[in-house]
C-alpha cells in the first residue's frame, strides 16, 4: 500500500468544495489571461489526491489494483492541487504549500505527472502561516495576481495571515472555515467554562475579541448566595457564519455575501467556504462569480 491510502478525507461536502474551487480557478484564468502573471497558491495543499471513503472499505481488493487503474474506476479523486494543474487556461505558476513530510513527499510526484507544468511547480514544505506572511509582506505584487486556497483541517489559520493577504491587493482568496469542526465546539454554553487557552485561539483566529460580546450575552441567575451574572452562548451557525463574513469584509474589498455552510452526511455543519477579493478594482467581478459559484 501506498502513501494515499492512509489520506482519507472527506465526504460530499468535499465534493461541494472542490467543484466550486474548480469553478472559479477557469473562470480566473481566462479573465487574467494576457493582463497579469497569475498565480495558484495552495496553502493546506495536501497530497494531491484525496480518497472516495467507500473505497478504504473495501482495502483488500484495492490493493489489487494499481494507481492509474484505480484513478480509472474513480477510487482516487483529485485533490485541489491537481484540480488547479488541469484548469484551463493554465496559470503561470503553482505554489503549493504543505507542512508534513510525508504529504510533501506524494506532493513532489506531481511533477513528474504534469511534466509540461514541471517548471511552474513550486514546492514549499512549510507551516502556511508563516509562509504566507513572508510571503504576502516581502514580494512586490502591483504586477501580479493569485488565487489562494485556505483548506486546513482546523483552526490553523491565524489572522494575521488573513490580514497579510488581504494587504496584497492581489489575492483572492477561497477559505473553508471551521465552523462547526472548530470554532463552534469552542463556544462552550457557558462563557466561564471555556479554558483560556481556547479563547486565545478564538480571538486568534477571528481577530478580534468582540466575538465574546457577541456570542454570549449576559444573564442574572439566582443562586443560594443571591443573584449572579454569567454570559450564555446566545448564537447558531447563521450568526456565527455572519460574523465571520463581516470580519472578511471589514479588511477586503470585495466578500461574497452567500458563504457556503458545508454539512457532513448527517447535516452537521462542518465549515463555511467562504470568497473575499483583494484587489479593489477587480473585487465586484471576482464576487460575482464566486457569488454565483456559491449558490447551491
Ligand atoms: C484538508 S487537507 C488539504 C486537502 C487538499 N486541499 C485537497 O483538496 O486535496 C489539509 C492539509 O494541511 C496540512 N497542514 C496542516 N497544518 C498545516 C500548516 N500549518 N501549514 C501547512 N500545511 C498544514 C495537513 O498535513 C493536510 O495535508
Amino acid at each position: 500500500m501506498n502513501n494515499h491510502h492512509q489520506h482519507e478525507f472527506g465526504g460530499n461536502w468535499t465534493d461541494e468544495k472542490l467543484l466550486r474551487v474548480r469553478k472559479y480557478l477557469t473562470a480566473y484564468a481566462t479573465i487574467l489571461k494576457k493582463k497579469f502573471k497569475f498565480a495558484y497558491i495552495d496553502a493546506f495543499a495536501g497530497t494531491g489526491y484525496r480518497e472516495n471513503k467507500v473505497k478504504a472499505d473495501n482495502e483488500n481488493q484495492l490493493s489489487l489494483f494499481n494507481e492509474a487503474e484505480l484513478k480509472e474506476i474513480g477510487a482516487f479523486s483529485e485533490g485541489s492541487a491537481r484540480i488547479a494543474l488541469q484548469t484551463n487556461p493554465p496559470f503561470d505558476k503553482y505554489i503549493f504549500i504543505e507542512k508534513s513530510k510525508k504529504h510533501f513527499s506524494e506532493l513532489q510526484r506531481l511533477k513528474d505527472e504534469f511534466p509540461d507544468k514541471a517548471k511552474q511547480i513550486e514546492l514549499v514544505n512549510a507551516n502556511a502561516n508563516e509562509y504566507l506572511l513572508d510571503r504576502c509582506n516581502n514580494y512586490k505584487w502591483q504586477n501580479h495576481r493569485a488565487v489562494l486556497f485556505l483548506d486546513p483541517y482546523g483552526m490553523q489559520v491565524g489572522w494575521e495571515t488573513i490580514k497579510a493577504i488581504a494587504k496584497t491587493e492581489a489575492i483572492d482568496l477561497w477559505y473553508l472555515f471551521p465552523l462547526g469542526i472548530g470554532l463552534n465546539r469552542l463556544l462552550k454554553k457557558d462563557h466561564k467554562s471555556i479554558p483560556e487557552s481556547w479563547k486565545i485561539k478564538i480571538t486568534n483566529i477571528l481577530g478580534t475579541n468582540e466575538w465574546e460580546n457577541t456570542f454570549y450575552n449576559d444573564v442574572e441567575v439566582q443562586t443560594l448566595f443571591g443573584n449572579q451574572t454569567s454570559k450564555e452562548k446566545v448564537t447558531d451557525f447563521y450568526k456565527i457564519s455572519n460574523f465571520v463574513v463581516e470580519r472578511l469584509k471589514s479588511i477586503f474589498p470585495g466578500v461574497a455575501k452567500n458563504a457556503l455552510l458545508l454539512r457532513n452526511s448527517k447535516n452537521n455543519p462542518l465549515y463555511l467556504l467562504c470568497f473575499a477579493s483583494g484587489n479593489p478594482k477587480g473585487a465586484k467581478t471576482a464576487v460575482k462569480i464566486a457569488q454565483d459559484i456559491l449558490k447551491r
